[in-house]
């Protein structure tokens, strides 16, 4: 059911430090940051051939990866997102096999533009994951 990695999301304490490694000390393509308001977080997208990284850094008091950074101060993998075909799908398929989707179960649209899903971390290994439909 999942295809491709579509990206690896990193919290991170210093976005533009982060970056500045990824750039300078990796040799990756760095994009710019972007404000995600609706995400309450600022992003950098650092571009693989074959998948992405987001360093994902606080926007706003309320963000939801702040909690994360008080656990994991030096930052830290936050999620990983997996590309599926059809989301609506892949959500009965995995409610169905006891997986707990996040908040009502209803998509919304992420970073990309794109329908979203979470899906809680005790359920995959301690790793949230992310449903991206492409
Ligand atoms: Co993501």
């Amino acid at each position: 059911m999942i295809g491709r990695l579509n990206h690896i999301a990193i919290a991170v304490p210093d976005l533009a430090a982060a970056a500045a490694r990824y750039r300078d000390t990796l040799g990756a393509v760095v994009r710019p940051p972007q404000d995600e308001p609706n995400h309450g977080v600022t992003v950098v997208f650092v571009e693989l051939d074959n998948t992405k990284v987001e360093l994902l850094h606080p926007l706003g008091n309320d963000s939801p990866i702040r909690a994360f950074l008080d656990r994991n101060p030096s930052g830290g993998i936050h999620h990983l997102c997996y590309e599926v075909d059809d989301i609506l799908a892949a959500r009965d398929r995995l409610t169905a096999q006891g997986a707990r989707v996040l908040g009502d179960g209803t998509p919304k649209i992420g970073a990309h533009g794109k329908p979203v899903l979470f899906l809680h971390p005790k359920d995959f290994d301690g790793c949230l994951v992310e449903l991206e439909q492409v």
